[in-house]
């Protein structure tokens, strides 16, 4: 279930809302010109597959919005901890990779299929930041500024969708202001806290 806070983009972050509710969530991103959809979950993928497993099982899901918006390449990312010992490294760097404030020059658009993570969308003086689970499709676009946080433990799958066969850049505006928005960490916390676990 997905869950949303929105903070102010000061100094001293204020949040503004925080909710689990669906309505308010996709009524709150689309004032920002996020699309937040949802598909039916395949249960038996949440543990973890190959790739060609896990797009076999959302195929028809695919295929739709493939040819809805014009998508020329789909992947899938994914990151489990494996209790190896390069693990604490491999985690940081995937982590640190679009941790700090960035654009693209295409759309950011995934669908959860397993996991979780946090995208922080800073627009129009706020931060949303849209912890994504299991049946989220997010559709980030061009040009928005933000980042993501899969958090100290990463595990996640998603299905990514790209109109770009050129490879995924991020453009870093250089703002800090992810140091001082609560991460994934936190925020996870905090919902536990709240009692809305899905
Ligand atoms: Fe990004």
């Amino acid at each position: 279930m997905t869950f949303l806070t929105v903070y102010t983009d000061g100094e001293t972050p204020e949040t503004l809302l925080e909710t689990a509710d669906a309505e308010e969530i996709e009524r709150a991103l689309k004032e920002i010109d996020v699309r937040l959809r949802h598909w039916r979950v395949v249960e038996e993928l949440t543990g973890g597959a190959d790739q060609d497993r896990i797009l076999d099982a959302y195929a028809d899901d695919v295929a739709r919005i493939v040819a809805e918006e014009g998508y020329s390449l789909v992947d899938v990312a994914q990151l489990h901890p494996d209790g190896s010992a390069d693990w604490p490294e491999r985690a940081r760097a995937a982590r640190e990779k679009f941790l700090s404030e960035h654009t693209h020059d295409d759309d950011e658009v995934r669908f959860f299929v397993g996991g979780s993570g946090i995208f922080y969308l800073h627009v129009g003086g706020r931060v949303h930041a849209v912890l994504c689970e299991p049946g989220d499709l997010l559709s980030v676009p061009k040009n928005t500024t933000h980042w993501f946080d899969m958090g100290t433990e990463p595990d996640f799958i998603a299905i990514r969708f790209f109109h770009d066969e050129d490879g995924w850049v991020g453009d870093f505006t250089g703002d800090p202001i992810s140091a001082r928005i609560p991460s994934f960490d936190a925020i996870a916390t905090r919902r536990a806290a709240l009692g809305g676990a899905s």
